[in-house]
C-alpha cells in the first residue's frame, strides 16, 4: 500500500486518484484540519489522524504494510507562515521528523515529498534550475527546505530514499469535475479570479502593475494539478525501480502575467471580470519561471496540459459546479 499523508487536500486528492487509476492500493492519512473527507473516494482506505502522532503513524504503517509514502501533509500559506512561524516549524518540520521516525521503525524506506519553488526565494535568474542557491524569503519555504535536508541526511544514515518535487504555481482541477481546489481562506490567483463570475466578489484586485515585466504584473509558471499528480506517480515508480534520491522542479516551463491570466479567464467564462490595480503584495517576486528539463530527462515527465486556458477551463468546471467547494 502507498500511504499518502495530506491525501484529502487539493494536490493530495488528485494524486490519490492517479495512484488508484494506476492500480495501487492507497491509504490516506489526514487530520482534516484543511483537507476534505469528501475529496477521497471510497476506493482508498482512510486513516484519520495527525502525522505528529508517532503511535498513530506506527499503527498505520503496521496495519497497511506500507511500501512507500507520498507526503503532502503540511501548512502552506506563505502569509500565515510569516505571522505564525512556529506553527510551520511544528507541523511541517517536527511533523516530518515524526513521520520519518515512524517510517524508520516500520522499515518503510521510500518517500516522495511535496516541496515548493519557495525554497529558491528571489531567484536571480530567468529560468530556475534545481541547483541555484536556496534562499527562502518566507518561513513556509524555509520549513520545506529543512524538510528536504532532513530527508537527505536520512538517506545517508538509513538508506531512506526520497524525491522532492518543487512545485511552481499549481492550478486547475480533475477534468471530471468531482474534485478541485477548496481552500479557506483562498489566496491563490485562479480561484480568486473565478469568484468574480461566481458572484462571490465584485472584482479582482491585481497586486501591483509596476513590476519589471512587459505588462508590469507578476509572472508565474502555472502547472496543471493532474500533470503534477502524474509526476508524483512517476517519481514513486523511479524509487520503486531502485532510483536514487533527487529533487525536481515541477512546472510547465512557461510564464504568464496576472493580466494575461485574467484575460484568459474572461475568454473561458465569458464574463467581463472587472479588475483594479492595488498596491503590491508583500514578498511577491516579479517572475518565477522554471527550467523543467531535469525531471523530463530523469523521469521522462512532460506536462501535457500547459495551455492556461485549459487549466482555467478545468478549474472553472469544478468551481462552477461546486460553488461552495466540498461544503453543501
Ligand atoms: N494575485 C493577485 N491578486 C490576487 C491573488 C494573487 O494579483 O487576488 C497575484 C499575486 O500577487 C502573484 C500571482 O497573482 O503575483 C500569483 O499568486 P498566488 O497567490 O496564486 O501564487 P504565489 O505565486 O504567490 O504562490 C505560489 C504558491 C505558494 C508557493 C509560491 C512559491 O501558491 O504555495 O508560489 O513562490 F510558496
Amino acid at each position: 500500500m502507498i500511504i499518502v499523508t495530506g491525501g484529502a487536500g487539493y494536490v493530495g486528492s488528485h494524486c490519490v486518484k492517479e495512484l488508484l487509476k494506476r492500480g495501487y492500493e492507497v491509504g490516506v492519512v489526514d487530520n482534516l484540519c484543511t483537507g476534505h473527507r469528501a475529496s477521497v473516494g471510497k476506493d482508498a482506505r482512510f486513516f484519520e489522524g495527525d502525522i505528529r502522532d508517532g503511535e498513530f503513524m506506527t499503527k498505520v504503517f503496521k496495519e497497511s504494510g506500507a511500501e512507500a509514502v507520498i507526503h503532502f501533509a503540511a501548512c502552506s500559506l506563505v502569509g500565515e507562515s510569516m505571522t505564525d512561524p512556529l506553527k510551520y516549524y511544528n507541523n511541517n518540520v517536527h511533523g516530518t521528523e515524526v513521520l520519518l521516525s515512524s517510517m524508520l521503525r516500520a522499515d518503510v524506506d521510500k518517500i516522495i515529498f511535496s516541496s515548493t519553488a519557495a525554497v529558491y526565494g528571489e531567484a536571480q535568474t530567468d529560468m530556475i534550475t534545481e541547483d541555484i542557491p536556496k534562499e527562502p524569503t518566507n518561513t513556509y519555504g524555509e520549513t520545506k527546505l529543512s524538510m528536504e535536508k532532513m530527508m537527505k541526511w536520512c538517506d545517508k544514515a538509513y538508506g531512506m530514499r526520497h524525491v522532492a518535487l518543487r512545485y511552481f504555481n499549481v492550478a486547475g482541477a480533475d477534468p471530471e469535475g468531482t474534485i478541485g481546489e477548496d481552500h479557506s481562506p483562498e489566496t491563490h490567483l485562479i480561484p480568486i479570479i473565478l469568484q468574480v463570475p461566481l458572484k462571490k466578489r465584485e472584482k479582482l484586485s491585481i497586486f501591483g502593475d509596476d513590476y519589471p515585466t512587459p505588462d508590469g504584473t507578476c509572472i508565474r509558471d502555472y502547472v496543471h494539478v493532474c500533470d503534477l499528480a502524474r509526476a508524483h506517480a512517476m517519481a514513486l515508480e523511479h524509487l520503486i525501480g531502485g532510483g536514487k534520491s533527487d529533487a525536481f522542479n515541477l512546472a510547465s516551463g512557461g510564464g504568464y502575467s496576472v493580466k494575461e491570466m485574467v484575460e484568459a479567464a474572461r475568454e473561458v467564462t465569458g464574463h467581463p471580470i472587472p479588475a483594479e490595480i492595488q498596491p503590491r503584495r508583500a514578498g511577491d517576486p516579479a517572475r518565477l519561471v522554471a527550467n523543467a528539463s531535469k525531471v523530463a530527462n530523469a523521469l521522462g515527465f512532460k506536462p501535457e496540459k500547459t495551455s492556461v486556458k485549459e487549466i482555467i477551463a478545468d478549474a472553472w468546471r469544478w468551481h462552477s459546479s461546486h460553488p461552495n467547494g466540498f461544503g453543501v
